[in-house]
């Protein structure tokens, strides 16, 4: 797989986005368009940052019934995007429905990706308003497995997790991991962090990095740093 920093373009506007992204004049990050920016702006925010020749990881998480996923993810495919999600508690089912809506005609389908268990979700909020009394990893491998099953490329998880992901899906199975912070940064709320270097020797494909890139003073050289931290460049 080809490890990349994908930058999280949490804006809730075109203005404040394209803003961001004019300060890129020697390359052309991965981004992720996550619910804020997509309800802000609609497909059009996609088109555009596409026509600019970003990558694209649309984060809407979908989880609805099976063929309302399918056709929702029929859409999507036309948006040309490179990876999309959905959450895997929508059962193996509805991830065969979303895998089948989003392969286009020509058999190409971006990358699609599950959510496993939110890493705000802990242990305890599983078993009290969830009613899943498993250990929180056992459940997070679980739905990883299932996603595999379904035919999926991979999953959202943490870091730490990454390696168990691969053993037990294997090393194509792609793992997109947020919650990626610098040595000397700001936490946030993030609760279990990574710096980008330990991402990748975690076995990360992914990391995706919001704050600490668009929050920087200098969000080009932060960019940078991460890249040459995470793949090396
Ligand atoms: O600013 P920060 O680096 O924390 O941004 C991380 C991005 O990854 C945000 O867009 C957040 O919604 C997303 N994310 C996450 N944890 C997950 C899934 C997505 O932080 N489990």
């Amino acid at each position: 797989m080809g490890k990349d920093v994908i930058i999280a373009l949490d804006f809730d506007s075109r203005e404040r986005t394209l803003a961001f992204l004019d300060q890129f004049t020697q390359e052309k990050p991965f981004v992720k368009i996550g619910m804020e920016l997509y309800y802000a702006e609609g497909p059009a925010i996609v088109r555009e940052i596409k026509a600019r020749g970003h990558k694209i990881f649309l984060d809407l998480k979908l989880h609805d019934i099976p063929n309302t996923v399918k056709k929702a993810m029929a859409v999507l495919s036309g948006l040309d995007i490179d990876m999309l999600n959905l959450h895997a508690a929508g059962t193996k089912a509805m991830m065969e429905a979303a895998l089948e809506g989003v392969t286009r005609p020509d058999g190409s389908r971006p990358l699609l990706i599950a959510v496993t268990q939110l890493t705000s979700t802990s242990q305890e909020r599983m078993e009290e308003d969830l009613l899943i009394e498993r250990p929180l990893d056992e459940v997070v491998m679980h739905y990883a497995r299932r996603a595999a099953q379904a035919g999926l490329a991979g999953v959202v998880c943490s870091p730490l997790e990454a390696g168990k992901v691969h053993e037990a899906c294997g090393q194509e199975f792609v793992t997109v991991t947020p919650g990626v912070r610098f040595a000397d940064g700001d936490v946030g709320d993030q609760v279990r962090v990574t710096t980008p270097a330990r991402a990748r020797e975690l076995g990360s494909d992914y990391i995706v990095v919001g704050r600490p890139i668009t929050q920087a003073e200098d969000p080009v050289a932060a960019y940078r740093r991460c890249a040459a931290e995470f793949v090396g460049k």
